[in-house]
């Protein structure tokens, strides 16, 4: 079965959402850890004392002494995949290289739109008539790495940032375990800056839609 480790700074509700689809015997997969740059990350309590690992990043002088640490305790659990699932810190350039090809992360923005932070706010404020999420492999540049697969949401009127998001999330969770899905079943590979589906070239991210049929189609070579 393979192994996956998530990263987690807060509230935890895409970690949930794998947590569930392992129970659920929709996701062929086991958490063995999750590793947080906070001490309280309430995403730590979402599973077993054993499966935690936190420090308070904050507390290191150098960034690369943290991302050290936390990549020596990420391979110690020898992980298949490692998803970063409201994972609010910049991994440095020597971690991602560590663990490039492994690494998703997903995002609360269309991207290219909105990297970085605030998007339901910029997004609003830009008067878009679309927002959503991605997941992607990470890259050393922040949330530039290649998309795997995307969720498309309306913006309505009257939406504030909170109402934004909330919907938002709730379109993450099914992405996340989708592309989860691909992942761990050996479909989905990194390939510069673009990723490939089956050995095949995505000439665009998947949607969710797309995605989850993937995932109950698998090549029957
Ligand atoms: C999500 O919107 C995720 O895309 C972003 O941070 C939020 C984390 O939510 N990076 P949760 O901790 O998974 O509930």
């Amino acid at each position: 079965m393979r192994r996956l480790v998530v990263l987690a700074s807060g509230r935890g509700s895409n970690l949930q959402a794998l947590l569930d689809a392992i129970d659920a015997g929709t996701l062929d997969a086991q958490v063995v850890g999750v590793f947080s740059d906070r001490i309280n990350a309430h995403a730590l309590e979402r599973v077993p004392v054993s499966l935690r690992w936190s420090r308070d990043a904050k507390a290191y002088a150098q960034r690369a002494d943290f991302d050290a640490e936390l990549a020596d305790a990420i391979d110690a659990v020898r992980p298949d995949w490692i998803v970063c699932a409201g994972y609010l810190r910049l991994l440095d350039a020597a971690f991602v290289a560590r663990f490039r090809g492994r690494l998703l992360n997903i995002h609360p923005s269309l991207l290219p739109a909105y990297r970085g932070l605030k998007t339901h706010a910029r997004a609003l404020a830009d008067g878009v008539a679309e927002h959503g999420a991605s997941v992607h492999f990470v890259s050393p540049e922040l949330d530039a790495g290649a998309v795997v697969a995307q969720a498309r949401v309306p913006v309505r009127e009257g939406d504030t940032p909170d109402a934004l998001a909330a919907r938002v999330l709730a379109a993450e969770h099914p992405l996340l375990v989708a592309v989860v899905k691909l992942a761990v079943a050996g479909r989905i590979a990194e390939a510069g800056d673009t990723v490939q589906l089956d050995g095949q070239p995505l000439l665009a991210p998947l949607t969710v839609e797309s995605a989850d049929l993937a995932c109950m189609a698998p090549p029957t070579k």
